[in-house]
């Protein structure tokens, strides 16, 4: 094979197609079955947008209302999730609980098998639902505040930061988190949707590749990101301290988290932009200094590194001012990120082509077999 045909990472190789998510770099959109995704997170609801991620148009009033009736119906999940969780490690990731909850969930699913795409809607429906309230027990069950049911009478994104945080959001704290939210709805082919594609390529269930994509998401290049964004920020405490500690960083040969971006190489992330906006509101609103402190990072790195910040950059702190504890702020991009991983799921299975590549052989050959007892 030429070495043309290599790429590592598969860098600016297109690996499927898909009528789901484009980046589109010349236009600085991301374009979501044709709309403007970031337009899309501020202007409608979580739902709203899960829909036509999945579907393909944005529902009527009457699939509207049926779809949210059903992501209603489905929240609950079985006892014996509860009790999977209960019995492991109280230091587990809320990740690693996830991936042992959706296993769990997979033997309760009688569709399991049926890859149909019909099948993996429904499917779909129910685990974009449950991993919601999968989400806040991975945290609660292990923290000693054991399973809190979710509530049926409120949006889906309000109910998960009711099942986290123990009280209903209020109208600013609703509207930010939602609009967030909603930012990590899809993403085109990120490692763990590329991940979910792969596996879903074999035509095993759904849920497996979901576990797949969960396992992706956990890494500190992906998802973790938001995570140790957020730590950053808490550490740095001030503006001044700002430029001592990325140096700090920069001279270990250290990646700054939230920073950079592997089609982002030329600009901002356009999630980013609006999610930069909605902490200076909320940081305003709170009377923190984290949007200082922020400001003062991007400019740093700007400088040092002539690199752009991420949406995890400033999600980290959002959610840090909206008072979500840190190991839960990868388990609600991946709450978020289910609709987009399972709709491309479903479009992979419904014209499925095995992914298969071939790797660049670089190790020896014609070797001389020696038996056990002869070697030294
Ligand atoms: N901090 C410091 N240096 C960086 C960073 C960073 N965050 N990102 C890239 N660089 C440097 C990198 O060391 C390299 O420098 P050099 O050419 O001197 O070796 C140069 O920039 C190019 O980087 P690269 O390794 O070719 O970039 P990549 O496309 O492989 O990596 C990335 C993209 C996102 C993995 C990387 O930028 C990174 O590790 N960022 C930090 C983690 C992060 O924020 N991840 C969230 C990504 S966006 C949301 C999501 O999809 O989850």
């Amino acid at each position: 094979m030429s070495s043309q045909q290599y790429s590592p990472g598969l860098e600016n190789v297109i690996a499927a197609t898909s009528s789901i998510c484009t980046l589109d770099l010349e236009r600085h959109v991301i374009v979501l079955r044709g709309y403007n995704l970031v337009e899309l997170a501020t202007k409608t609801t979580y739902e709203d947008v899960a829909y036509l991620t999945l579907y393909g148009h944005l529902p009527n009033r009457r699939e509207y209302m049926e779809f949210t009736s059903r992501l209603r119906e489905y929240r609950d999940i079985p006892k014996e999730v509860v009790e999977i969780l209960e019995k492991m490690s109280r230091d587990s990731h809320p990740l690693l609980m996830m991936k042992a909850a959706v296993a769990t969930l997979a033997a309760y699913d009688p569709e399991l098998e049926d890859n149909s795409l019909e099948a993996n809607f429904r499917k779909a429906e129910r685990i974009i639902a449950k991993l919601a309230t999968v989400t806040a027990a991975a945290y609660n069950i292990p923290n000693g505040r054991g399973y809190i049911r979710p509530k049926n009478d409120l949006p889906h994104t309000s109910n998960l930061f009711y099942m986290i945080t123990g009280r209903e959001p209020n109208d600013l704290e609703a509207r930010i988190f939602e609009q967030s939210f909603t930012m990590y709805i899809e993403h085109e082919l990120a490692v763990s949707t590329f991940a979910a594609r792969v596996v879903a390529s074999s035509m095993t269930d759904m849920y497996g590749a979901v576990i797949s994509a969960l396992a992706a998401l956990k890494g500190p290049l992906h998802g973790r990101a938001n995570e140790m964004a957020a730590k950053m920020i808490i550490e740095i405490s001030s503006p001044e301290n700002a430029e001592k500690y990325i140096q700090r960083i920069l001279d270990r040969r250290e990646r700054v988290m939230g920073f950079g971006h592997r089609v982002y190489r030329r600009g901002i992330d356009p999630r980013a932009e609006k999610c930069r906006e909605m902490l200076k509101e909320l940081s305003d609103a709170k009377g923190s200094n984290y949007y200082e402190i922020v400001e003062r990072v991007v400019e740093i790195m700007q400088a040092k590194k002539n690199l752009y910040p991420n949406v995890d950059f400033y999600i980290g702190p959002l959610y840090h001012l909206l008072g979500i504890p840190i190991e839960l702020y990868t388990p609600i991009f991946a709450a978020s990120r289910i609709a987009g991983w399972t709709a491309h799921i479903a479009e992979q299975q419904a014209n499925n082509r095995l992914f298969r590549p071939r790797a660049r052989y670089e190790g020896p050959r014609d070797l001389k077999f020696i038996p056990l007892d002869e070697r030294e």
